[in-house]
């Protein structure tokens, strides 16, 4: 159990998802059931012989936080920590004790919010801080980090780090259609990361509901003469048939999960947006064995009503699985979800085209999503976060807090 600033949560640990967050809250609200990811597959898109079936299910096949790394102080975290171990299950059943396997910390992470004005002189600044909550693990040639982020403002972020060494070959041609050349001979062929966030969302209560919101262009004419009219379209997701979608960019796409029966002091319903980067979907052929087996990795959203039974997107067993388990299956029954206890999934994730930077060892590339208040507080809910101390900061009203 975990009180930092007005955010209070529980977690816990298992050799399949890793890091799992439990009722997250803040200022006593509920936000979050429970979170974790739930999945992450990667397949690899180059279509020889040796190659085609690679689609490593990290999670669900490999139980890849079994693995999990004894982070040490100074080299993977630095400053204040907290290191917790974590106990897992090993192959045989029994308990088995991973040393410093969480890192838990504080951290700056630049400027909350700030005003210099330019009538009264008054100057107002206030830093911004985040709880860390992490672990790392490797699996085969690869690393990755997941880091879970709490903000002073009631955001709440998951970043995945991306590291180790890519998966090579020697290619006497060089690179081909499919892999890239980054070292003389070697090739890397080109694959993607996807991973899939299991959000049992709890916005300040149970019963949950999603709305698609969509920015829309309004014709000129009559009502907006001047042609500069631009709106949110809002739909609501009422069923799971209806709750299969793909991010879009073009029209600033975001998916907030509202609480109808709860109203902030606008008389608005609470809500708390998902902030999707919205890269590309599985890119495999949708007749292709890893099209059935991860189609959970074809949307970037899922929603489903709430049962216990119902944990992870690729199945249970995911291994030798012929397909169409978990997401594709439980959707069948095309649930309503308008009001109901719901679970949020996001599938996230990169598309590698390895780089000649990335070899030997390749710099960490980051992905993630992020959740964020959408009128669950009545106004900025930082206002409260006090000045910085510091004989660096200058100027009228400085530290003073009016
Ligand atoms: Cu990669």
């Amino acid at each position: 159990h975990v009180q930092w600033g007005k955010w209070e949560l529980r977690y816990g640990f298992n050799e399949r998802e890793g890091l799992t967050l439990h009722q997250i809250s803040f200022d006593g609200r509920p936000i979050l059931y429970r979170a974790s990811i739930a999945e992450m597959v990667v397949p690899y898109g180059q279509p020889t012989p040796v190659r085609f079936w690679q689609n490593y299910f990290d999670c669900g096949e490999y139980m890849f936080a079994r693995y999990a790394d004894s982070l040490q102080l100074g080299c993977d975290c630095l400053g204040d920590i907290h290191y917790v171990d974590a106990v897992i299950a090993d192959d045989f059943g029994m308990p088995k004790t991973i040393t410093n396997a969480i890192c838990m910390h504080e951290e700056d992470t630049g400027v909350l919010w700030k005003h210099s004005d330019i009538f009264t002189n008054s100057r107002e600044v206030r830093r911004q801080r985040r709880l860390v909550i992490s672990f790392f693990t490797p699996i085969g040639n690869y690393d990755y980090g997941f880091y879970w982020y709490l903000y002073l403002d009631g955001t709440i972020q998951l970043e995945v780090k991306a590291t180790g060494i890519v998966f090579t070959a020697a290619y006497p041609e060089g690179g081909n259609d499919y892999a890239s050349e980054v070292a003389p001979g070697l090739g890397a062929p080109y694959h993607q990361h996807l991973f899939s966030a299991r959000l049992d969302m709890t916005v300040d209560g149970v019963r949950n509901a999603v709305d698609e919101a969509d920015a829309e262009r309004v014709a000129m004419g009559e009502g907006n003469p001047y042609g500069n009219a631009f709106r949110q379209r809002r739909t609501r997701l009422a069923r799971e048939s209806q709750a299969q979608r793909r991010a879009d960019g073009s029209v600033v796409r975001t998916w907030h999960i509202v609480n109808p029966e709860k109203q902030n002091a606008l008389g608005q319903d609470v809500s708390y947006a998902l902030l999707a980067e919205g890269k590309a979907t599985l890119l495999a052929d949708e007749a292709s064995s890893i099209h059935a087996r991860a189609t959970f990795a074809t949307n970037h959203l899922w929603v489903t009503r709430y049962d216990p039974a119902e944990r992870y997107p690729a199945g249970d067993f995911v291994n030798q699985n012929p397909g169409g388990a978990g997401l594709p299956a439980w959707v069948q029954a095309d649930r309503e979800i308008d009001g109901e206890d719901i679970v949020v999934w996001h599938t996230f994730g990169t598309t590698h085209f390895p780089r000649p930077e990335d070899w030997p060892v390749m710099p960490v590339d980051h992905t993630g999503f992020t959740l964020k208040p959408v009128g669950f507080f009545d106004r900025n809910p930082a206002l409260d976060v006090p000045p910085t101390r510091s004989s660096h900061c200058h100027g009228e009203g400085a530290g003073d807090g009016h």
